[in-house]
């Protein structure tokens, strides 16, 4: 019982409102951002699937966001317990069991691409990757997805990182870290697209992430665009739940969701500035997938004065970025087993990270040695990814809304929006509930159904 009230103390620790938009935000902003969002907007097409994407997130998972920190305050529990707190015996809690286990499906890959960033500060310090030739940086990123030992490694070491910093339960330490590393890796994006920006040639890639063309468009472009609208701000899998339930009555949840978003946004727009007018510049294709921030990249900072330190620098902060998320992720399944089935929370942080670097191996070696092994004709990193994304964390995003506007229904949802009346936001309030009522569950349930070839 002390255990667990400490857990529960340690658990409510958001100190300020400046805390709690810290750590929201380092958990929205990290590989989506820089690595994802580019590069899937690449594959769909530019500018149109960007349109498609911001519509995304306003009726789809701002929404089911704000729906996730309203359930984890009012409760103040993990991703099952909340359900479980809210209602007796019905099946709501299978939504919190599907966000532990998407969580854990995430963190399998996102674990390979953070592995591979943290190499590359070290590739990025010794030089190897210091090239303006993107032959040659597209080699050094093939020898190192095509390899075993040193990919599993740096996922490994990844791992245990994340793994440390939850078990000690500096979440406070880390994010006071995240505070003043944020505005440096914004600093350092602004950079980067000052010198992509002047490349020569850099009109083309504004062309690509700025003017539509809507012929690009079908339903599997809608669908990959609301997946990574859920990705990208961590929703439809019981994170914001979990962090929900970490803040203070006083909070303004709606609010402190749309800085979030907005916030989040503007950091990915950066990362396609920073990274598109190169790959035009340079020569490359933006349909490249995943490898554009490890090719690319590089050879815009070695085409710049002092490229050498700000690509460790810039390699630095994504690989903070994508700790601030890694500790959100994990911490919904450890938050899970440490309330659910009382284990201590070293016991259940060990426990998950082993567990995931078992399959977690399997994304970082679906380049190599598990090539062959082929699902749906996808490797198991893209299996992984395409599951979560566009399946689990809209499917959960579609409950989330369910809950919110039919179980929880406009009354007692209304005290969580609004802080009891404090707030004044009524009125937001009532196109909040249109939103989670009808028109989300709606057109999640479509786009999810028509982007899997259904009809
Ligand atoms: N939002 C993170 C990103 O864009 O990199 C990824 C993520 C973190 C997804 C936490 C889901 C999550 F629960």
């Amino acid at each position: 019982m002390e255990e667990t009230r400490s857990e529960i103390a340690q658990r409510e620790g958001f100190s300020s409102s400046i805390g709690v938009i810290a750590a929201t935000l380092g958990s929205a902003v990290g590989l989506g951002n820089i690595w994802k969002f580019p590069y899937v907007t690449g594959q769909n097409g530019g500018a149109a699937f960007i349109l498609i994407y911001l519509i995304a997130v306003l009726l789809g998972s701002l929404p089911v966001m704000i729906s996730e920190l309203m359930i984890g305050r009012k409760t103040n529990a993990n991703a099952v317990g909340a359900f479980k707190k809210l209602t007796k015996r019905e099946p709501w809690f299978l939504v919190g069991v599907s966000g532990v286990l998407s969580a854990f499906l995430i963190m399998a890959f996102y674990t390979t691409v953070a592995g591979w960033v943290f190499s590359y500060i070290f590739k990025a310090a010794t030089g190897t990757i210091h090239s303006t030739n993107p032959e040659q940086t597209s080699a050094v990123f093939q020898g190192l997805v095509s390899g075993v030992g040193e990919p599993l490694f740096w996922q490994i070491l990844v791992l245990g990182i994340t793994g440390v910093i939850i078990m000690a339960g500096v979440a406070k330490g880390i994010e006071r870290v995240t505070k003043i590393l944020m505005p440096i890796l914004f600093v350092l994006l602004v950079i980067v697209d000052i010198r992509s920006l002047t490349l020569p040639g850099a009109a083309e890639g504004l062309k690509f992430l700025f003017l539509p063309d809507f012929s690009k468009i079908s339903f599997g472009v809608v669908l990959a665009a609301l997946g990574l609208a859920f990705f990208k701000l961590s929703v439809g899998m019981g994170t914001m739940t979990t962090y929900g339930s970490y803040m203070g009555k006083e909070e303004d949840l709606p609010r402190t969701a749309l800085k979030v978003m907005l916030a989040d946004t503007l950091v990915s727009i950066m990362a396609g500035v920073a990274i598109f007018p190169a790959v035009f510049a340079f020569g490359f294709e933006p349909k490249s997938g995943p490898s554009l921030l490890f090719i690319t990249i590089p050879t815009v900072f070695a085409s710049m004065p002092f490229g050498r330190f700000f690509m460790v620098l810039f390699f630095i902060l994504v690989a903070v970025a994508a700790t601030g998320a890694m500790l959100s992720l994990l911490e919904v399944p450890v938050a899970y087993l440490v309330e659910e089935h009382k284990l201590t929370r070293r016991v259940a942080t060990l426990l998950t990270i082993v567990a995931i670097a078992l399959v977690g191996s399997t994304a970082t070696l679906s380049t190599s040695l598990l090539s062959q092994h082929l699902f749906f004709g996808k490797n198991l990193f893209d299996l992984y990814d395409f599951v979560t994304s566009n399946i689990l964390l809209p499917l959960g995003g579609i409950f989330f809304a369910l809950f919110v506007g039919w179980r929880w229904g406009y009354k007692g949802m209304l005290v969580e929006f609004s802080n009891d009346g404090r707030l004044r936001n009524e009125g937001v309030a009532k196109i909040f509930f249109i939103l989670v009522k009808f028109v989300a569950p709606i057109a999640i349930t479509l786009v999810l159904l028509a982007g899997l070839g259904v009809f």
